[in-house]
């Protein structure tokens, strides 16, 4: 993990309220996917922004962010050029094991950034179904990646954009039919984690969720990010996560 200062080197709208900005860390990072930066957006706002590291090409960077609340109001306004300081890579991240074939990508909201960094890493050794869920015709984005993937699902809340359901029933149909993981890896808002556990626990598949907490300091000092654990503990979601296996974490 480094504190890199960056330069911004791209950042521009890829979709309805979502922008991808690049930065240039001036030398290549070792990151594995799954794992974010902690953005500090300058001026007043002390507080960093933790977003997923959506790819790494080289010495280059890039996060895919929606614009939600005034930190990625004004990380959007940003131009090339415009230094940062960017902490990364922090968490554990994804990871696949050797015998685990056929991997599950389901993902929902800005929960589909961190899922392309995965297909990234694995594409070529792995069979890969990407379920992919937006609210909208509008918000889809991302999709030349997720084709990469040897099936690519994308599904909308209004049906504005392939059929009319969520990511994870998009799974499910597909389960029914057959088509069954040796492991699932999933991000996104947490009403889709919680029918995502239910179901891989009916199942019996295995499962890994990347949670999505308020942080603050992103390295595991400040408590901020703390979830409940299945065994009673809690769990700090920006050290010890923020890829938990979905058995171990309560939702
Ligand atoms: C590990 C991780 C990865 C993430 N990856 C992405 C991503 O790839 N793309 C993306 O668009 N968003 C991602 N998020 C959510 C993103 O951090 C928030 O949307 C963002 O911090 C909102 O900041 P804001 O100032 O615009 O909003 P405000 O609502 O003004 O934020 C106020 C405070 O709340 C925190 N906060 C608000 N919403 C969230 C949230 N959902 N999760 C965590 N902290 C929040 C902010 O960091 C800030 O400290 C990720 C969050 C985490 C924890
Ligand atoms: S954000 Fe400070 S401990 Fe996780």
């Amino acid at each position: 993990m480094k504190d890199y200062i960056a330069t911004i080197v791209k950042n521009e709208k890829i979709a309805e309220n979502i922008h991808a900005v690049t930065f240039d860390l001036g030398e290549e990072p070792k990151v594995r996917c799954g794992q974010f930066g902690n953005i500090s957006v300058g001026g007043t706002h002390l507080l960093r922004r933790p977003i997923a590291i959506c790819k790494t090409e080289g010495t280059t960077v890039t996060f895919c962010y929606q614009i939600k609340g005034e930190g990625t109001q004004k990380l959007r306004d940003l131009e090339a050029g415009t230094k940062l300081n960017v902490l990364m890579p922090l968490g554990n991240g994804f990871y696949v094991e050797d015998n685990e074939k056929k991997i599950a990508l389901v993902g929902g909201g800005v929960g589909v950034f961190p899922l392309i960094s995965v297909l990234r890493e694995y594409y070529g050794d792995k069979i890969v179904s990407a379920y992919i869920g937006y609210r909208n015709k509008g918000a889809v984005c991302g999709v030349e990646e997720f084709m990469k993937a040897t099936r690519f699902v994308g599904v909308t809340d209004d049906g504005s954009y392939g059929e009319k359901m969520n990511a994870v029933q998009a799974f499910q149909a597909d389960l029914e039919k057959g088509n069954r993981p040796d492991v699932v890896l999933a991000c996104g808002p947490t009403p889709m984690l919680r029918a995502l556990k239910t179901l891989v626990e009916k199942e019996n598949l295995n499962c890994y969720v990347s949670l999505e907490e308020r942080m603050g300091c992103g390295i595991g000092a400040c408590l901020v990010c703390v979830c409940d654990q299945t065994n009673g503990k809690k769990a700090r979601v920006c050290k010890d996560g923020p890829v938990f296996n979905s058995r171990d974490i309560s939702l």
